[in-house]
């Protein structure tokens, strides 16, 4: 998806009438889960928890890798590549949504919330990933899509069934204004009235997504009782924590009043309306502490899809007490779509100046892949380093999404007829739907990029010939073994886990520096975003560090690769720098005095 098209996605809404044929799937057999693993908790003398020294890597199973060719990724296929992420510096794996499920949402429209979709496996394929990437020191993160379900899912067929059905209010029916017309004006993020006619009970449901993710009720006690065990299903099994899916969603105004309209339309030719009465309703912050507490029982953590539009709503996330999410993630970050240092100065003094520990985002399965958002066409190698080198550098914990690393760029549907977003189908050709950021991880140079013997369900990108693991990891020059060297540095450098964060050179339009603080030692970061060379000099006396040069930990210029002079450095366009700075014991000591 376009970033310009990301603003209404998420903020606009609509009805889609193609309703695509949702199957239901044979369940795999259950077992009993083993019992959950005990974890330590804080992990340094800054009294931080695993998930702050953790990278993260995001993956989209239908797309990882493909293990029994059937052009679908599977469980099997991430099992066999740990060793890979292992080696890349990861510690923890999201997977997106891989129970069972219709797919009329490639699975955030889930039918049964405690098994695993036959496509991608069975639970004990899932026991086998878990104890593998326990066996790597791999945590394992699940996606809970907490807002709705499938239409699918028994829960909702029981509801839809009568109006005096047991799980009835367990989603939000209402009847229509009057005959033909929805209670009010609200519309779907992906088109339409929010609001779908049930002939059987001659009500509305209400469904934010498609009209096959009809949303749970969560002012319903059962709701929450039900979703909470759910999570604690999950930890029984092993899983270190949650991506909590569309979390600003969870409630709507009971009054249903209708949402104030806006000038203009969106992509699919709806009103643009302010999500008022549908988004982020202060009764979703007491859902977010029930999870929290289940979750501390278990050490885990709880990542937020939460789409803020300010410094206020994101200080909300973290609790007023630090008790609701650990890591809601800053899409502020994603807005962000130029190279712009004083764009991104700004970012990261709003987050850094929020009250919890900071989760930036620059990519996803929703979002342009980032190598072709910031990529010019000519330097997109360069860029993509240069955007690892912020991403990776900064405080706050990282979300990698896989093929990241490798430079795996947006691959957008040519024709109508290829898509499989169904919302790409809808809003062609303004919106082209998310197909293009979820294309195969490529693997080698052979055909499907190795991902699957079979034609993937969808192709690769056109770049794997250069773009992939096999390729990269024998090229000193590729962004891979970048990622890997910067990724195997920030596990180990303390400035880089505990420092704090001190913006330098403010005013410096083309070069973004700063540095990560820590006790006596600090790491310097320069990058040139721009596509011409520029000259930087420091004066760091007054951070506490009176070296004049600085000792290489890692860059692009060949000509820095054991030091440089900080009073007047030399960039190449788009490069990056990376140096450690020691204050002299004497130093240190007349500071003290
Ligand atoms: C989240 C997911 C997105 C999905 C939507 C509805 O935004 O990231 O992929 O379509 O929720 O579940
Ligand atoms: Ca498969």
């Amino acid at each position: 998806m376009r970033p310009s098209v990301l603003v209404i996605f998420f903020s606009a809404m609509l009805c889609l009438s193609s309703a695509l044929a949702a199957q239901s799937k044979p369940p795999t057999t259950k077992s009993k889960p083993p019992a959950a693993q005990a974890k330590s908790t804080v992990v340094d003398a800054e009294g931080h928890q695993w998930w702050q020294h953790a990278v993260f890597y995001e993956i989209y199973p239908r797309s990882f890798a493909d293990s029994n060719n059937d052009g679908i990724g599977d469980l099997p296929g991430i099992s066999s590549k740990l060793d890979y992420l292992k080696w890349l510096g990861v510690d923890a794996i999201w997977i997106t949504p891989c129970y069972p499920s219709p797919q009329v949402d490639f699975g955030y429209d889930v039918s049964d919330y405690e098994n695993i979709d036959p496509m991608y496996g069975t639970l004990s394929d899932f026991d086998q990933l878990e104890s593998d990437a326990q066996e790597h020191g791999i945590h394992i993160i699940m996606d809970l899509v907490v807002n709705h379900t499938s239409d699918q899912h028994k829960w909702f067929i029981d509801s839809r069934s009568s109006r005096t059905s047991k799980h009835r209010d367990w989603y939000i029916w209402h009847d229509g204004k009057g005959p033909g017309q929805p209670p009010n004006n609200w519309i779907s993020v992906f088109g339409g009235s929010s609001w779908q006619f049930d002939p059987r009970t001659n009500q509305y449901y209400y469904h934010r997504y498609y009209p096959q993710q009809p949303d749970l009720n969560w002012r319903n006690p059962a709701v929450k009782d039900a979703m909470f065990d759910v999570s604690r299903w999950w930890y029984d099994r092993g899983v270190a924590g949650f991506r909590l899916d569309a979390v600003d969603t969870l409630f709507e105004d009971p009054e249903l009043r209708d949402n104030p309209v806006l000038p203009g339309t969106n992509v699919y030719g709806d009103p643009n309306e302010e999500n008022k009465y549908t988004l982020n309703l202060p009764e979703l912050h007491d859902v977010l502490k029930g999870l929290r507490k289940i979750a501390d029982k278990y050490d885990a953590v709880l990542i937020g899809e939460t789409w803020t539009r300010n410094l206020d709503q994101l200080n909300r996330y973290y609790g007023q007490n630090g008790d609701e999410l650990q890591m809601p993630m800053d899409f502020l970050f994603t807005k962000v779509n130029k190279l712009s240092p004083s764009e991104f100065r700004n970012q990261i003094a709003a987050v850094n100046s929020a009250s919890g520990w900071p989760v930036y985002v620059i990519g996803n399965h929703d979002i342009e892949r980032s190598y072709t958002r910031y990529g010019d066409s000519k330097h997109n190698d360069a860029i993509a380093k240069v955007i690892a080198g912020l991403y990776l550098t900064l405080r706050g914990t990282p979300i990698l999404y896989y093929g990241e690393e490798i430079g795996i760029e947006q691959n957008d549907p040519q024709f109508k007829k290829d898509v499989k977003d169904p919302i790409g189908k809808l809003g062609w050709p303004n919106e082209k739907g998310r197909d293009g950021e979820r294309t195969p991880m490529q693997w080698d140079d052979t055909l499907n990029a190795g991902f699957s013997r079979t034609r993937p369900w969808l192709p690769v990108s056109g770049n794997y010939r250069t773009h992939n693991v096999l390729s990269e990891q024998k090229d000193s020059n590729s962004i891979l073994l970048f990622y890997q060297q910067l990724l195997s540095l920030r596990h180990t450098n303390e400035a880089l886990l505990d420092g704090d964060y001190v913006a330098l050179n403010e005013d410096d339009a083309n070069v973004m520096s700063y540095l990560r603080r820590y006790k006596d030692k600090a790491v310097l970061v320069v990058l040139n975003m721009s596509a011409e060379p520029q000259k930087a000099g420091f004066n760091l006396a007054p951070q506490g560090f009176s070296a004049s040069a600085a000792t290489t930990l890692l860059t692009t210029m060949p000509e820095l690769q054991s030091s440089a002079n900080l009073s007047q450095m030399t960039l190449a366009p788009f490069t990056v720098y990376i140096g450690e700075l020691t204050r002299a014991a004497t130093q240190a000591r007349a500071e003290n005095r």
